[in-house]
């Protein structure tokens, strides 16, 4: 197996997030997210966990690329906070919130490590949120404002621009399942949401068309459902459940379109939108990023809303610390079926990863992790089979760089190869990490 070599030019990184990693969210004129207010209402976070200090990026960038350096990687994918860039997410430019992106951007360069910005990962501006957020549809245009500043501040560093990060996600858990800020649970308003996001999306590249010079694409969750049983039933259900978490947002933006099951899905929840949307959402995209985290096994459940579906336990799978089922080749799956239906837009894994229970560092300083090196493993030999078989897969890039805060979860969930220990914010390599240094200097090679 030495012989897996990945293209010329594939891209090894690892990926963050600035909520979960930044801290000092308040600094420096920053105005607060709504992922501020939720994390401090009493009752939503899992220990009353915040991302006030989080892993303390803000500060400690300069460290954590020296560790990204020391670890080879080629590309490293952060996102931007729209209101440390904007405090009230329209209008005053905050300038020391800018400033902290630029001092990043320029660090990275000087490491030569190639940055990656994500515009939209899920902390809207609070002060927006007061204004409807996703449901109002001016949210487009202030999204446009926004990604407008962010471009023109770092486009001439930032070689790739990632709208919005799984809106799917933004939808299910902030609008319908309330489990993530701002934490509704409202069927009329899931639809609602997801097609601003989308309407954003599409201004926000619009945008870049005019301003920007590299590449811009959106990058979505992907969760490839399998049917439990052959039955007429089973086949519906997996349907369903497609639908909704795979093409709900890919079928819109890359065919005009939502898919039929939406409204069959939703019922009266699920309005007609103008036509003429579809024409502002679907964009020519310079690639899509693909996190790809487990399979569903997929079973008809009439009780559950919306999917009327279920997801059936594995017996003798590993499950991941977050409950997920570890299924390589489902990863191989998901990218030719992207090919054959939404064609040849070129493809970056944006996130991969596990969460799982690291033992103690205490004795001799090092965090040994075999099941992370395990999924790390199993998941690029099935991007090396997708490629062999023709997606066009361009990079690579590893959830997370850092043990963070897994949003609601809090600093419950680790899914980093280098180790945070949250008492005093020590950064120690993962096994993994070391493992994941030997992947990149060799182009996959070490993957045997
Ligand atoms: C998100 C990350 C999150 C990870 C693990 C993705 O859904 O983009 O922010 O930490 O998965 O749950």
């Amino acid at each position: 197996m030495s012989d897996v070599r990945f293209p010329p030019g594939f891209v090894w990184g690892t990926a963050t997030a600035a909520y979960q990693i930044e801290g000092a969210s308040q600094d420096d004129g920053a105005g607060p997210s709504i992922w501020d207010r939720f994390s401090h209402t009493p009752g939503l976070m899992t220990n009353g966990d915040t991302g006030d200090i989080a892993c303390d990026h803000y500060h400690r960038y300069p460290e954590d690329i020296a560790i990204m350096r020391d670890l080879g990687m080629q590309a490293y994918r952060f996102s931007i906070s729209w209101s440390r860039v904007l405090p009230e997410g329209t209008g005053r430019v905050n300038q020391r919130g800018l400033d902290f992106y630029r001092r990043l951007v320029d660090t990275l360069r000087e490491a030569g490590i190639r940055p990656m910005a994500t515009l939209y990962h899920w902390d809207l501006p609070a002060a927006l949120d007061d204004r409807g957020g996703w449901l109002n549809r001016d949210v487009a245009e202030w999204f446009a404002e926004y990604a407008s500043v962010a471009y023109k501040a770092l486009d001439d560093t930032v070689e790739w621009w990632a709208t919005l990060n799984e809106p799917w996600v933004v939808t299910d858990g902030g609008y319908l399942h309330g489990a993530l800020a701002p934490g509704h649970r409202n069927l009329f308003e899931a639809p609602i949401a997801t097609h601003n996001l989308l309407r954003a999306h599409g201004r926000a590249v619009q945008v870049y068309r005019s301003e920007g010079k590299h590449q811009v694409g959106l990058v979505v969750n992907l969760e490839p459902k399998y049917p439990f049983s052959q039955s007429e039933e089973d086949l519906a259900a997996n349907r369903r459940a497609d639908a909704y978490m795979n093409r709900q947002y890919l079928d819109p933006a890359f065919k005009g379109a939502y898919p039929d099951e939406m409204k069959e899905m939703f019922g009266a929840a699920w309005p007609d939108f103008p036509d003429a949307d579809f024409d502002l959402i679907k964009q020519p995209l310079d690639f899509v990023g693909i996190n790809y985290y487990l399979r569903a096994v997929t079973k008809a459940d009439p009780s559950i809303p919306i999917e009327r579906a279920t997801r059936v336990r594995q017996p003798g799978a590993i499950y991941t610390e977050t409950g997920w089922e570890v299924y390589p080749p489902a990863l191989t799956a998901v990218l030719l079926w992207f090919k054959e239906r939404y064609g040849p837009t070129p493809i970056y894994i944006t996130e991969n990863g596990a969460a799982f229970y690291d033992p103690p560092t205490a004795i001799d300083g090092t965090v040994n992790d075999p099941l992370r090196i395990y999924y790390l493993r199993e998941h690029i030999l099935s991007v090396h089979r997708a490629i062999e078989q023709g997606a066009d897969v361009r990079g690579y890039f590893v959830w997370s760089l850092l043990d963070n805060l897994e949003w609601s979860h809090g600093y419950t969930k680790r899914f980093g190869i280098v180790h945070v220990d949250f008492a005093t914010l020590k950064r120690t390599l993962k096994e993994s990490a070391k493992f994941y240094r030997e992947i990149a200097r060799t182009n996959g090679g070490a993957v045997g």
